[in-house]
C-alpha cells in the first residue's frame, strides 16, 4: 500500500571522479544492474507516494536507463551547484510544497541496501519522533566516509566530512551510509541555512545534521544490522568489491533454495537470474541477466550464459551462451557458441567446437562434432555428420536452411543456402548441397574417387611414403 507520508530521494548527479570512467558512476554495474538500479529496487519495495532521482553528470544516459526499467521515478535536474545538499535542495522543490511527511534520502552509489534496513530506519525514525535519523555503521576502514560525530553522552552532534576533519575527528571508525530520513518541513527549513564553506567547496546534506541539533531537534543514528550494506562505491576497487559482496549474497540464497553450488567464489550470478532446486553449478560459472535454470540442470565449469533458458535435467559444459533455449534432457559443450535465437529441443545435443545462432533444431536432434549451423530450421531425430556447415551468407544476405525429421548429413556437407532438405534426406560425405534434396533422396556431389595405382613410388620415390608403399606391396 502506498505511503503517503513518505517520499524518496536517490542523489545520482555526482561526476564520480574517482571512477576515472566515461561511463557515469551510477550506471556501473554490480550483479547484472547499474548502482543506481540496485537503490530503486530497493526503494521500490518501500512504496512511497513520491521517488525522485536527481541527475546532472551525464543525464541523458541515466535517465535513458531509468526511463526504461524505472518508470515511475520523477528525474529532477541539478543546477550548477555542487554538492549531496544542493541536489536535495532541488529535490524538495519538486515535491508538492504541502508534503509535510518523511523524507528518505538515499545515494545512487551505495547499492547493497536491503529493503528491511530501511524499513527498520523509518521505525526507528519514527517512533522517536526524530527530526532525522541516519543510517550509520563502523567500519575498519573508514577512510573517505563523513564521521558520525557523538558528544560525551553519546549524542549524535554533527557529521564530519574525511576531507574537513581533524586527525581527531579522522579517527572515529563510526561511519555516515549517506542513508538518512528527515522530517520534510524540518529539512526544507535547515537545507535553507547551509553554505560552500568546506574543503570542497559544496553544498553538504550533512550540514544538516549539526544545524538541526544546534536547534535542538532530535537527531538519532542507527547501525546498519549488516556493514556490508552501507559500502559506497567510488571507486573500481569498492566496485569489485561491493560485487563480490553482493554475488556472495545471491549464491546463499539460491543455495538455500536447494541450488548446490560447488565454488561460490567462482561462480557469478545476477541478479535476475532464476534457479531452481536441484540445479547444480560446477566452478568457474556465469549466469548472467534473466537467465532461467530449470530443476535437475547442470551448468559448467566453465560456462557462461547471458539470457538463457535451460531446461529441466540438461546438461550444459564449457559453453558460452546467450539468448539461447535449452530444451530438457538436451546437452551442450564442450566448446560449443551458442549465439542469439538458438533453440534445441528436449534431448538434443549441440556438441563439441559447434557455433549456433538463430538455429531451431528440433527434439532428440545432434549436431554432435565441428559445425556452423545458422539461421536454420531443423527437424526432430536430425543427425548433421561431423563437420557440417551452413553456408548462411552469400556476401550480400543471409539465407535460412531448413531440414525435416530424421534427416542424416555425411560429414563435412556443405549447405548453401537458401536450400532445403526433404524428411528423411541423406547426403553423402563432403556433399557441397546447392540445390534442395527431396524426402528420401541421397544427395552427392563429389566426383566418383579414382584411384591410379603406383604412383607414389613412381612419382615420389625415394620419400618414406614410396618407401612405405613399397613395404606394404610386398607383403601383400
Ligand atoms: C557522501 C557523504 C558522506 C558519506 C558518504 C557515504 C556528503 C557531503 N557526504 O560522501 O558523509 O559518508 O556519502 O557513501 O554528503 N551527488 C549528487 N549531487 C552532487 C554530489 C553528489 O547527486 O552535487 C550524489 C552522487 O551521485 C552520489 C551521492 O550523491 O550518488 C554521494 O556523493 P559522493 O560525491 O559520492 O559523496 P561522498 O564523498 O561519498
Ligand atoms: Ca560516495
Amino acid at each position: 500500500m502506498t505511503q503517503n507520508n513518505l517520499a524518496i530521494i536517490v542523489l545520482a548527479a555526482g561526476q564520480g571522479t574517482r571512477m576515472k570512467s566515461r561511463r557515469p558512476k551510477v550506471l556501473h554495474e554490480i550483479g547484472g544492474r547499474p548502482l543506481v538500479g540496485h537503490v530503486l529496487t530497493t526503494a521500490r519495495a518501500l512504496e512511497a507516494a513520491h521517488i525522485e532521482v536527481v541527475v546532472r553528470h551525464e543525464r541523458d544516459q541515466v535517465v535513458s536507463v531509468l526511463a526504461e526499467q524505472y518508470p515511475e521515478a520523477v528525474i529532477v535536474d541539478q543546477d550548477d551547484i555542487p554538492g549531496t545538499g544542493r541536489a536535495v535542495q532541488v529535490a524538495l522543490d519538486a515535491l508538492p510544497a504541502d508534503f509535510d511527511g518523511d523524507v528518505l534520502v538515499l545515494s545512487g552509489d551505495v547499492p547493497l541496501l536491503e529493503a528491511d534496513t530501511l524499513r527498520a530506519l523509518l521505525d526507528a525514525h519514527r517512533t522517536a519522533s526524530a527530526a532525522a535519523t541516519l543510517l550509520s555503521a563502523h567500519l575498519d576502514d573508514p577512510t573517505g566516509y563523513g564521521r558520525v560525530i557523538r558528544n560525551a553522552d553519546g549524542i549524535v552532534e554533527r557529521i564530519i566530512e574525511q576531507k574537513d576533519a581533524s586527525p581527531d575527528e579522522a579517527a572515529v571508525t563510526e561511519i555516515n551510509a549517506g542513508v538518512y530520513v528527515f522530517r520534510a518541513p524540518l529539512l526544507r527549513t535547515h537545507l535553507g541555512r547551509i553554505d560552500q564553506n568546506n574543503a570542497q567547496g559544496e553544498l553538504y546534506l550533512t550540514d544538516v545534521i549539526g544545524l538541526l541539533r544546534a536547534a535542538a531537534e532530535p537527531v538519532a543514528a542507527q547501525l546498519a544490522p549488516d556493514v556490508a550494506s552501507t559500502f559506497g562505491v567510488n571507486d573500481r576497487a569498492q566496485l569489485a568489491e561491493a560485487g563480490r559482496v553482493l554475488n556472495q549474497r545471491i549464491v546463499r540464497r539460491w543455495q538455500r533454495e536447494g541450488v548446490t553450488v560447488v565454488d561460490p567464489a567462482t561462480t557469478w550470478i545476477d541478479d535476475d537470474a532464476v534457479l531452481a532446486p536441484d540445479v547444480t553449478i560446477l566452478p568457474n560459472t556465469h549466469i548472467l541477466r534473466a537467465t532461467v535454470i530449470a530443476s535437475g540442470a547442470t551448468v559448467g565449469p566453465d560456462t557462461s550464459l547471458v539470457d538463457c533458458e535451460i531446461g529441466e535435467d540438461a546438461v550444459v559444459r564449457r559453453t558460452d551462451a546467450q539468448l539461447a533455449v535449452i530444451g530438457a534432457g538436451a546437452t551442450v559443450g564442450p566448446f560449443s557458441f551458442l549465439r542469439p535465437g538458438t533453440v534445441l529441443g528436449a534431448g538434443g545435443k549441440i556438441g563439441a567446437y559447434v557455433e549456433t545462432k538463430n538455429a531451431q533444431i528440433g527434439e532428440g536432434s545432434k549436431v554432435p562434432h565441428l559445425s556452423y549451423v545458422g539461421d536454420a530450421t531443423i527437424g526432430r531425430g536430425v543427425n548433421l555428420g561431423a563437420g557440417t556447415i551452413t553456408a548462411n551468407y552469400d556476401d550480400v544476405n543471409k539465407h535460412r536452411t531448413e531440414i525435416g525429421d530424421e534427416v542424416h548429413t555425411g560429414s563435412h556437407t556443405v549447405l548453401v543456402a537458401p536450400v532445403r532438405l526433404g524428411a528423411g534426406a541423406k547426403t553423402g560425405a563432403g556433399a557441397v548441397v546447392r540445390k534442395d534434396v527431396p524426402a528420401g533422396a541421397l544427395a552427392m556431389s563429389v566426383a566418383p574417387q579414382r584411384n591410379i595405382e603406383g604412383w607414389v613410388e613412381k612419382n615420389r620415390a625415394g620419400t618414406g611414403a614410396a618407401d612405405a608403399a613399397a613395404r606394404a606391396r610386398s607383403a601383400e
